[in-house]
């Protein structure tokens, strides 16, 4: 009888992760990565008397899928920062305690922001394709122009730890930081950026909009048609966050008419089922939900989920518990 916790994996994880993992657990694992239903990993755990569950954003744990685990479920450490997949009060309330895996991915998640607000910015995704499809006849001196990014106003929702990684980074492109959050940063963390207390208010000041926001009700489509409007003709959005952050229709719409010039976008509101809309028009730079992808942060995803669950078993506080 195996005395190593038991633990059922939902997801393939990268191999490192895999590994460690199974030095110290008795694990169920997903080689084949199919998706699960509730119900296959309700009955999974229950076969293995799993005591806890690795996750990720793709399960989501709702009350009553939270209210049939199996009883000897209790931990659950989500591969991700964010946790609006899981309903934390419902886990809460069946003392199931619940990880997150922030910092690791702040880098690899700002990165891909700068990625999606230069190549919004200078038309990267139509470049590539004239290029790819052999259709590049001339170069003339106002041929395929964008939209000058150096120097310009950076306006950021949500000053976390991806909202400062993203400051730090357009800080280098001299772009004046303006930012909205909950609460005011200390001056050593705001480094001369210009604090907004109403999200609203900031909106006139942002030739670039980059959101990094948690998705929540309140966040819920905060970027609609009203707000679209109080943004300067021509801005340009960036989303690394949540998809449903943003009112999709009004996005497109905004696009279409050129109210704005252009859309950076990592994250989409049931993706990846995404919003047609999105797909043919030329002034957006579409990614597949890549903000943290990349071995080493993949990696160390993995291994604070396992760092969590080391905590969790060795009954020490785990280092990322959000219930
Ligand atoms: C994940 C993320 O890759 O951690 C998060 O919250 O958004 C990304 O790191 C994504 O959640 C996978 O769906």
């Amino acid at each position: 009888m195996s005395t190593k916790p038991a633990v059922f994996v939902t997801r393939k994880l990268p191999d490192a992760v895999t590994a460690r993992l199974g030095k110290s657990y008795n694990a169920h694992l997903n080689p084949e990565d199919k998706l699960l239903s509730p119900a296959d990993i309700i009955e999974g755990a229950g076969k293995m008397d799993a005591d806890a569950l690795l996750i990720c954003p793709t399960d989501k744990m709702t009350p009553e899928l939270l209210q049939a685990l199996p009883k000897s479920i209790r931990a659950i450490a989500t591969f991700s920062v964010g946790h609006e997949h899981i309903n934390l009060d419902a886990a809460k309330a069946r003392n199931i305690v619940v990880t997150n895996t922030p910092d690791v991915l702040t880098d690899a998640t700002a990165d891909i922001t700068m990625l999606l607000l230069l190549g919004a910015a200078r038309r990267a995704s139509e470049g590539e394709k004239i290029v790819r499809t052999n259709s590049w006849n001339s170069w003339g001196t106002t041929y395929m122009l964008g939209v000058h990014v150096t120097g310009k106003r950076l306006g950021i929702l949500g000053m976390g730890r991806i909202g400062q990684a993203v400051a730090k980074r357009a800080r280098g492109f001299d772009m004046k930081i303006h930012y909205a959050n909950r609460r005011r940063l200390p001056a050593e963390q705001e480094q001369g950026a210009v604090y907004h207390a109403s999200a609203d208010e900031m909106l006139g000041h942002c030739d670039f909009l980059s959101i990094n926001c948690p998705a929540s009700p309140e966040t819920y489509h905060f970027l609609n048609a009203e707000r679209i409007a109080k943004l300067p003709d021509g801005a340009i959005v960036v989303n690394t966050a949540r998809g449903t952050i943003v009112d999709d229709a009004a996005l497109i719409a905004a696009l279409k008419s050129r109210k704005l010039s252009a859309a950076g976008l990592d994250v989409f509101e049931n993706e990846p089922k995404i919003n047609p809309g999105y797909r043919t028009l030329d002034n957006t730079f579409l990614l597949p939900h890549l903000g943290s992808a990349t071995v080493d942060t993949r990696n160390g995803m993995g291994f604070k989920c396992l760092d969590n669950l080391d905590a969790f078993f060795a009954n020490r506080p785990p280092p990322d518990r959000l219930v």
